[in-house]
């Protein structure tokens, strides 16, 4: 991460949302912490209620004292407030051409000449009217530092979909100024799926069919939906996390070994394997907690998933017929994120795994068998394991990288137009199976087809260890 020097405005449109209030204005104190902000920096908040700079100050000084926020370690008032000194206030309706004018006039107040980041951490049907208003009012213009958005998922809702907005965004920028943002790529252990595995010869020679015998994919979490009913309905599991962190997940552990580590090399890696996913509509299972329907905001007879399981291959020599068997879901039995290989066995013996554990206890595991001390010859499992706990410079969180990312123009781990229809290329045949839904027990693995679906292949689902780097 090199630090941007210039001067520089970031807009979040949005800043007084769940957004801006769970990850970016956190992100930000992180980055004044870190001293990766440009010293010349002015972030200016914009939204619908009204408030003066100082209020806005004040509400984003209460955001970072919010239980939970920052539980790592604790704000430092001095950085608050070197934080707090650079934020200002734009109260108003962005669909409409007036806030566009303030903006401008408090630019140019600041500094003639401003590089600017616009987050849309607002509602994608304003995009529109947004990216049209930044461009009558010139605030678009790069005849003086560079103009850049960003905009988080969902991009799109389908493929159509996905293609308009891509189409939208060409309209009004070029690719280089796009950022679509999906956290899980700036999440350290998933980057690190790929320095484990381009930088270590040790390993990646054995990833292939003929060594591996399938892959699994767990992304469970022990909590329901909270008070996201509105949107989550909406969508259900498989296009709120299967279409984007999970297909991203499932690339950087599978793509071919990019031709150097430039953005348009790791970039064009991913997207040949997010191209060669193949999915199958007829090795899928969607479920649907017991309890969702009586969720905030859920619709009495929704037919949303909460959980999905299915199996997909991979179109390649490599990974020829080596199945991946992916499941997520809502109100599991625990949170857990990971990744595992599980590797041909001889005989009797359990098979060597290699886990990339996302989260907790975030790391990297092998299992392999040991003989048992004594006289006789029985074996046990083992484990070689990596944990970041013990790494002293800890995690940082995704928001962090990607922000510093975003300022210095690096798109390495931000989403392309064609990554995202790629996506939706995969995800779309199965949306359209959602027809049958199994309802689970809360804190079970989800419903027992998705059992039934790998156990049909003459596999099993692996629990999670919970004692993998749990030291
Ligand atoms: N929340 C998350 O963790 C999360 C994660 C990933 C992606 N996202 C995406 O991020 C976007 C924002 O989500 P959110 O959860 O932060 O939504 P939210 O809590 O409802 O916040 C929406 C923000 O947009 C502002 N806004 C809405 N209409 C406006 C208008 N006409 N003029 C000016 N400001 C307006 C609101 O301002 P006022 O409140 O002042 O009206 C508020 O600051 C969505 O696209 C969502 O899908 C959210």
């Amino acid at each position: 991460m090199s630090k941007p020097q210039e001067a520089f405005a970031l807009i979040i449109f949005g800043a007084t949302g769940n957004l801006a209030q769970l990850k970016l204005i956190p992100a930000l104190y992180d980055l004044v912490e870190a001293n990766l902000l440009p010293k010349q920096m002015t972030i200016i908040g914009v939204g619908r209620k009204k408030m003066t700079d100082q209020e806005f100050r004040d509400y984003s000084h209460r955001v970072l004292h919010q239980p939970n926020r920052h539980h790592q370690h604790p704000i430092v008032e001095a950085t608050a407030a070197e934080l707090l000194g650079k934020m200002r206030y734009l109260a108003g309706d962005i669909a409409k051409p007036e806030i566009y004018q303030q903006l401008h006039g408090l630019l140019d107040q600041d500094r003639a000449c401003t590089n600017r980041m616009f987050y849309l951490a607002t509602y994608p049907e304003l995009y529109q009217t947004v990216f049209e208003h930044l461009q009558s009012s010139d605030l678009n213009s790069q005849k003086c530092g560079f103009a850049r958005v960003i905009i988080e998922k969902p991009i799109g809702n389908d493929l159509a979909s996905a293609k308009q907005l891509n189409q939208l965004l060409a309209k009004y920028y070029v690719e280089d100024q796009i950022f679509r943002l999906d956290h899980y790529l700036g999440r350290e252990t998933l980057q690190n799926i790929l320095s484990f595995r381009f930088a270590n010869n040790l390993l990646e020679p054995l990833i292939n069919h003929e060594q591996i015998d399938h892959v699994q994919v767990t992304a469970a979490e022990d909590f329901g939906i909270g008070l996201r009913g509105g949107y989550y309905d909406s969508v259900g599991a498989l296009k709120d996390v299967g279409q984007n962190h999970l297909l991203q997940m499932i690339a950087l552990a599978t793509m071919e070994e990019p031709r150097d580590f430039s953005n348009q090399a790791i970039t064009a890696s991913r997207l040949k394997l997010l191209q060669e996913l193949r999915p199958d509509p007829d090795k899928l299972v969607f479920g649907q907690y017991d309890g969702y329907l009586r969720e905030q905001d859920v619709r009495p007879d929704s037919k949303s998933d909460t959980f999905f399981a299915l199996r997909t291959t991979i179109a390649n020599s490599r990974f020829q017929d080596v199945p991946i068997y992916v499941r997520a879901g809502k109100l599991l039995k625990r949170t857990v994120t990971e990744v595992t290989f599980v590797f041909k066995t001889k005989g009797q013996n359990p098979p060597n795994m290699l886990v990339y554990r996302v989260q907790p206890n975030a790391g990297i595991v092998m299992r392999f068998s040991s003989k048992i001390p004594g006289p006789t010859f029985k074996l046990q499992n083992e484990y070689l394991q990596f944990c970041y706990k013990n790494s002293e410079n800890g995690l940082p969180d995704p928001y962090l990288r990607l922000l510093v990312d975003a300022l210095s123009g690096d798109q390495t781990f931000f989403v392309d137009a064609e990554e995202v229809e790629a996506q939706w290329q995969f995800v779309d045949p199965l949306v359209a199976k959602r027809r049958q839904i199994h309802s689970y027990q809360p804190g079970s693995w989800g419903p027992e087809a998705a059992d039934q679906l790998i156990e049909a292949d003459g596999r099993k689902w692996i629990e999670p260890s919970v004692s993998f780097c749990a030291l």
